[in-house]
């Protein structure tokens, strides 16, 4: 090609240039064919560069890898590898990490299940990253908050950094997942993402912490900030002391409602790798937060959170219409609310 170019060019050279200088036109031929010259020399230069840093990069990959994790064939998809970009994982780099989610309900003890969960030196959840509508808008700003938080570059008070075994999130059914379902499975599932699933096993006192919640919202208890959660007895007592009224007709609906989108995310989610736990029985048996170290596969550690629980004791003084409520339930599959019971 460039060979056609120069002898292209001498040709109009030829024709225009008057036979008496010789040496002039030899000169200026001379001249072309070394811009040829040089022009396919630095063509094969750029090639030949190239070549040799394509065999750099794969001297270097052979030269510093990774152990083999010692793991199960089936774990595979679920262990990774994540550089993220703002930061390098250093002594870490070639620890193996396992991307999780926890999908649960507003007020169902996912927050205190959280601080659990961040009390361990390698795990790390990043909080209710779709709680902010534009991040939930569609399913590429999904993929790709999704993207950075398991890159590890989502950087919260909860990031552990290079040094984090398990990264993940706290996702609330209404924050898009529902709506989105079909393609969160399939980004858990092509990603090796395990889902623990968090509920509430009595509805009732869920719902009085959604009432009591959204009071605080409004009213501000605590000098004038609003407390979704506490560190105080103090602060706890303060926010226990409102009681709600329960609209007697919404009673069963809202409990039925909340029970149905509970079984519909069991039935969307069911395909990926996942745990269910209950607030209630996290509360009860610490062999639960063993349970969810080995589903995490990360090293076992007592943990150990700082929040108080705002509405303890029997649910008949936390509800101003106890009678009314009373009566609703009796007789239905929800009358076990009225007296199963726990302590903390
Ligand atoms: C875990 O909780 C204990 C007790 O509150 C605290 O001393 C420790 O620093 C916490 N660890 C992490 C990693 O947050
Ligand atoms: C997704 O939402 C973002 C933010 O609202 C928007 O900028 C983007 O155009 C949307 N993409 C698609 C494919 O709808
Ligand atoms: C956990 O974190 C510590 C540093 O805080 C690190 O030395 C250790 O290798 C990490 N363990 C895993 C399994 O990543
Ligand atoms: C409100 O502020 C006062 C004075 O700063 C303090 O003594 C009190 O403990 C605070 N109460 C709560 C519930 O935070
Ligand atoms: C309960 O809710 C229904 C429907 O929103 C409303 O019509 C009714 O007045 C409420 N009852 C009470 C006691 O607030
Ligand atoms: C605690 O949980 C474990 C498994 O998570 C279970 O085997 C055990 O029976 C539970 N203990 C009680 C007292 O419920």
């Amino acid at each position: 090609m460039a060979d056609g170019l120069c002898s292209f060019t001498k040709d109009i050279f030829v024709i225009k240039v008057p036979k008496k200088s010789p040496l002039v036109l030899r000169m200026i031929v001379l001249v072309f064919a070394m811009v040829c010259g040089v022009y396919i020399c630095s063509i094969c230069l750029k090639q030949i560069s190239t070549h040799s840093k394509a065999g750099y990069l794969h001297v270097q990959v052979i030269q510093k890898p990774c152990p083999e994790p010692q793991i199960e064939p089936w774990e595979i998809p679920y262990v990774h590898y994540p550089k993220p970009k703002t930061y390098s994982r250093a002594e870490c780099a070639c620890n193996p990490v396992r991307y999780f989610a926890i999908l649960s309900m507003q007020r169902s003890g996912s927050g205190w299940f959280e601080t659990l969960l961040n009390n361990h030196t390698n795990i790390s959840s990043n909080g209710e990253i779709f709680s902010v509508k534009v991040r939930r808008s569609n399913t590429s700003t999904i993929g790709e908050t999704l993207d950075k938080i398991y890159r590890l570059d989502w950087l919260s008070s909860a990031s552990k950094n290079e040094c984090t075994a398990a990264v993940g999130l706290k996702w609330m059914l209404n924050q898009g997942l529902m709506q989105h379902h079909a393609d969160i499975v399939e980004y858990f599932n092509t990603r090796g993402v395990s889902v623990i699933f968090l509920f509430r096993r009595n509805l009732l006192r869920r719902m009085i912490s959604v009432l009591a919640n959204s009071y605080d919202r409004d009213v501000k208890l605590l000098n004038g900030t609003h407390k979704s959660h506490v560190h105080s007895p103090h602060e706890a007592e303060i926010l226990a002391n409102y009681k709600p009224i329960i609209n007697a007709t919404l009673l069963i609906p809202n409990l039925k409602q909340v029970e149905e989108t509970t079984a519909k995310a069991l039935e969307y989610f069911k395909s990926t790798r996942h745990i269910i736990l209950y607030y209630e029985d996290v509360v009860k048996n610490h062999t639960k937060l063993i349970d969810v170290q080995h589903f995490l596969k990360v090293p076992l550690r007592e943990l150990k959170s700082r929040q108080v629980k705002i509405h303890k004791g029997s649910l008949s003084s936390q509800i101003k219409n106890w009678d009314d409520v009373q009566k609703t339930l009796k007789g239905t599959h929800f009358e076990n609310f009225l007296h199963s019971d726990y302590r903390k």
